[in-house]
């Protein structure tokens, strides 16, 4: 018989999940927090994972992503972000859910980027799920616009034919933001995937407000600005005021980013057990109220 993922959590995690979330994360009990998507009603954890560092050549180095995902898996985690620009980590993802058996429990977002025209995009997306070992995608994306006048209709007829999930449009560079906003207004998405932290808020400014007014689910990229904002923060302990509702610097930044009004998902890289047993306290508890938010930004700015 097989599990779903709440009665494998219940049956193998147990007290372990309570060592792994501090006082602030379990304000709301044990379940993650989750938001619809939405265009389609769907409920999704608002923390998942990224795996642009999955690319590995080795079974050693495939070690720690293993543990990474599985553990991610047994806290609740569903959505994960990939894409074929990086590098074999589609390949990777692919071996590893299929050697945990977790497929059925995963919302899997990928991407396309081909500028070629449908044909490359149609042959891309097609290996994607070969190596993904799929037949379904919970969400395809055009990764940072490339090719998007091509890719979306196409990503459409193949959502109309049950292949596809969810459409949506990905960047990480405002220079690309005048674009987005464009595309955004024109095609009917069901997410973007945008940067926004607390060191880069300009997502904020009108791609965001935009995503709520349209309907559009937000997945949120580089809420650590790619990890430097851990060594800006360095080794200074959390603002006493923030223990209301973070108990690590990762949980203060995901939960800047998650507690904009427009956002559906974050989705920290993590190839480490302990930052994803980190990470996912931020889907737990209680968010940042506006006055925290600002207070969240002063701080930050005074770093
Ligand atoms: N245009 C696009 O479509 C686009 C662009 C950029 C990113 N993305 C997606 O967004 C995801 C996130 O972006 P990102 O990975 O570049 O940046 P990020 O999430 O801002 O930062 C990832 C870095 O933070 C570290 N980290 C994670 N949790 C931590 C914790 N609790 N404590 C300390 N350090 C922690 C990670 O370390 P470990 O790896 O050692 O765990 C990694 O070095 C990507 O993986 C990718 O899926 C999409």
């Amino acid at each position: 018989m097989k599990l779903t993922r709440r009665e494998f959590t219940k049956a193998t995690l147990g007290a372990a999940a309570l060592t792994v979330a501090g006082p602030a994360a379990l304000a709301d009990g044990h379940e993650l927090i989750k938001r619809p998507i939405p265009s389609s009603g769907e409920m999704i954890p608002i923390v998942g994972l990224g795996t642009n560092r999955y690319g590995v050549a080795t079974k050693a180095e495939r070690a720690p992503l293993k543990e990474a995902l599985a553990r991610f898996h047994a806290l609740g985690g569903t959505v994960i972000d990939t894409a074929p620009m990086y590098r074999n980590s589609e390949t990777v993802l692919g071996d590893l859910i299929e050697e945990l058996g977790i497929r059925d429990d995963l919302f899997i977002a990928t991407k396309a980027d081909k500028e070629e025209g449908q044909e490359a995009t149609r042959a891309q997306m097609e290996s994607s799920y070969g190596k993904l070992k799929t037949d379904l995608f919970e969400l395809m994306q055009v990764h940072n616009l490339r090719g998007w006048q091509a890719a979306l209709p196409l990503m459409q007829e193949w959502k109309d034919a049950g292949r596809i999930r969810h459409i949506g449009i990905t960047t990480s560079r405002s220079s690309q933001y005048e674009e987005f906003e464009k595309v955004m207004r024109q095609e009917e998405l069901d997410f973007i995937q945008v940067n926004y932290s607390l060191e880069q808020r300009e997502s904020a400014e009108r791609l965001l407000p935009l995503a709520a007014d349209r309907g559009i689910a937000v997945m949120i990229n580089r809420g650590f600005g790619g990890g430097r904002i851990f060594d800006k923060v360095g080794d200074q302990p959390l603002p006493e005021w923030a223990s209301e509702f973070a108990d690590s610097w990762a949980q203060f930044l995901l939960k800047y980013a998650l507690s904009h009004p427009a956002a559906t998902v974050a989705i920290p890289g993590m190839t480490k057990a302990r930052h994803v047993d980190d990470n996912i306290g931020a889907a737990k508890g209680r968010m940042p109220d506006a006055d925290e938010r600002k207070k969240m930004e002063s701080f930050y700015a005074g770093l």
